[in-house]
């Protein structure tokens, strides 16, 4: 009998508000509800201030949520502690910001290496492995370049690179495209894909762009924090 994928990401009745220091309330996300198995490609899409990058901040464990449960990888995040959800996030997850957020004064090989070398690995072990992503990413020429003698697209491959260094199970990136002209985008995407594919890395991308939107299989929307569309690229009438 084949095994059906576990869950990765779980989400009951999820709820963020921010409070300010005047204790103004702003309720964020509402009531969310969704799954996430290993192996998918989901795009998040949704109105500006709809709440995406919030949630994405949450699935990442930089922020918690003030409601409802978030299981990663089978743990209860809310239970952990600063150090145990460290962990947990270097061990499940690589992240892609927008703005790519290298180190300037790093070559690519370091850039990409600086998850490993955080971990405390040492350079025998580093170093190969950042080589071997760059490669993968189509780098191998730029092994020793510096952020600023690269292009944005080439910025970005570096940055999803370092996202692969640790192995990931998930990748989330957040509006991976939006710096980037749209055949570059392309580019991104296609790399994305193949990740998921070939290497079974389960892509979670927000994005504004419903031709960035249908790299993915299943497409989840927000409206003003309430998840208002959970179903397949397909269904949802997007087209590349
Ligand atoms: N730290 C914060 N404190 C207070 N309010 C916040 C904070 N971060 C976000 N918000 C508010 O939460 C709402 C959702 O913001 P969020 O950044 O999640 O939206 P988004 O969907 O990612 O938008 P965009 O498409 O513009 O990136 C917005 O109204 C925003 O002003
Ligand atoms: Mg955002």
């Amino acid at each position: 009998m084949q095994q059906s994928p576990s869950p990765l990401v779980v989400v009951n009745h999820l709820y963020k508000q921010y409070e300010s220091d005047a204790g103004v309330v702003t309720p964020v996300l509402k009531d969310v509800n969704l799954t996430i198995h290993e192996g998918e490609f989901v795009a998040i899409m949704g109105p500006s201030g709809s709440g995406k990058s919030t949630f994405m901040n949450v699935l990442g464990c930089l922020d918690v949520q003030t409601d409802g449960d978030y299981i990663l990888s089978g743990q209860d995040v809310r239970r952990l502690n600063n150090e145990q959800a460290a962990e947990l996030r270097n061990r499940v997850l690589g992240f892609v910001f927008q703005g790519f957020n290298l180190l300037p004064r790093r070559t690519a090989v370091h850039n990409v290496a600086m998850p490993l070398i955080c971990a405390g690995k040492e350079k025998v072990e580093w170093e190969p492995r950042a080589i071997e992503l760059l490669k993968k990413v189509g780098l191998s020429e730029r092994l020793h370049s510096m952020p600023n003698e690269l292009s944005g697209g080439q910025q970005q491959r570096v940055a999803i690179a370092r996202a692969m260094a640790n192995y990931p199970h998930v990748v989330l990136a957040d509006e991976p495209t939006g710096n980037l002209d749209s055949t570059t985008s392309n580019d991104i995407m296609n790399l994305f894909r193949e990740l998921n594919e070939k290497e079974g890395i389960t892509i979670i991308v927000v994005t504004h762009e419903p031709d960035i939107a249908a790299y993915a299989k299943r497409l989840i929307k927000f409206r003003d924090g309430v998840l208002v569309y959970d179903g397949t690229v397909n269904d949802a009438g997007i087209n590349a």
